[in-house]
């Protein structure tokens, strides 16, 4: 029988879709977990392989694995023998060689989760992968919004800041489209999508947040991605903040709106530190759906029948 990786939410059949969410609902309670800790995932071994720095998405899955009696290894960049000239390949396939259940893999480049995971002989599972896509991270977002709302049917969500360099953006197009969402994208013209980007097709574009905050119901924020950017002239931060950050002002102004962020967020830029704690901002609780959704998938990716998973 072929792997079943989880590469990219497009890989998630509608069914699956609604299976990881209806689950991670079933971990996820309004004090923290129902099951603190299940044991269906006992004597299975996970491991994390982050070629990228990350606290939540790594954080989250081990924690997932362990609420699901699973044992984690996490693999370091700094201090492996990548140091002294290993190539990529050859770490993945000497990891591989150690026989886990499962590899959890962030990259920061397109396309090489999918090229590695052709060299191993478990399900693959993507935390992030260059600007292509991050599909748990929209799974979670739209775990918390569901949760919050109850419903993405006829929601515009739009997404504010640096959409050109995001990986979320791109998988959270996917999936709330796909549970009844309009899109719209505001950011500076430096940070836009290029207009040849089939994510981006048909959405709504916004020349400033308060546009923006006129048409949406639900704003999803991002940082600037400075790690991914090279020779692009930005606005100075006066600018990008008169234009793009959720400031406290209009957080308040705006309490109809349901505000999310996937982290990290930079204070003081995309947004202001007394908005986290509005009640319209969810971004801790999206935190904590991190959680549930990773026990969800790593649940369905391997106890599961496969066919939850298009690949
Ligand atoms: N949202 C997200 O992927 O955060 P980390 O980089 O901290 O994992």
């Amino acid at each position: 029988m072929p792997i079943s990786h989880f590469l990219s939410t497009k890989d998630l059949s509608d069914a699956g879709l609604q299976a990881i969410l209806r689950d991670a609902r079933m971990f996820v309670s309004e004090l923290g977990f129902r099951h603190d800790r299940t044991e269906a995932l006992e004597g299975r071994n996970v491991v994390l392989v982050f070629f990228e720095p990350s606290t939540r998405t790594r954080l989250s899955f081990e924690t997932a694995a362990h609420r699901l009696g699973a044992s984690t290894v996490v693999f370091n960049v700094t201090g492996s023998s990548l140091e002294k000239g290993e190539s990529v390949e050859e770490t993945i396939a000497t990891i591989d060689a150690m026989r886990f259940d499962a590899m959890i893999m962030r990259h920061s480049h397109e396309g090489a989760i999918a090229k590695l995971a052709k060299l191993v002989h478990m399900p693959v599972v993507n935390a992030g992968e260059g600007i292509s896509s991050h599909p748990t991270q929209a799974l979670l977002d739209a775990s918390t919004l569901l949760e919050r709302l109850g419903t993405l049917q006829g929601a515009r969500v739009c997404v504010v800041g640096d959409v050109r360099h995001s990986r979320v953006a791109r998988s959270q197009v996917d999936v709330f489209r796909r549970l009844g969402a309009t899109i719209g994208v505001c950011a500076p013209q430096a940070l836009q999508p290029d207009t040849n980007d089939v994510d981006f097709h048909d959405c709504e574009h916004f020349t400033s947040i308060d546009e923006a905050l006129k048409w949406s119901t639900i704003v999803s924020l991002l940082r600037i991605q400075r790690e991914r950017i090279n020779g692009i002239d930005l606005p100075d931060l006066p600018t990008y903040r008169s234009q793009f950050a959720m400031t406290a002002d209009r957080a308040l102004q705006h309490n109809e709106q349901t505000i999310i962020h996937p982290g990290p967020v930079n204070l003081g830029v995309e947004i202001d530190e007394e908005v986290l704690s509005m009640k319209h901002s969810l971004i801790h609780r999206q935190v904590t759906h991190g959680v549930a959704v990773r026990m969800a998938v790593l649940q369905h990716i391997l106890t599961q029948h496969p066919s939850i998973i298009v690949n």
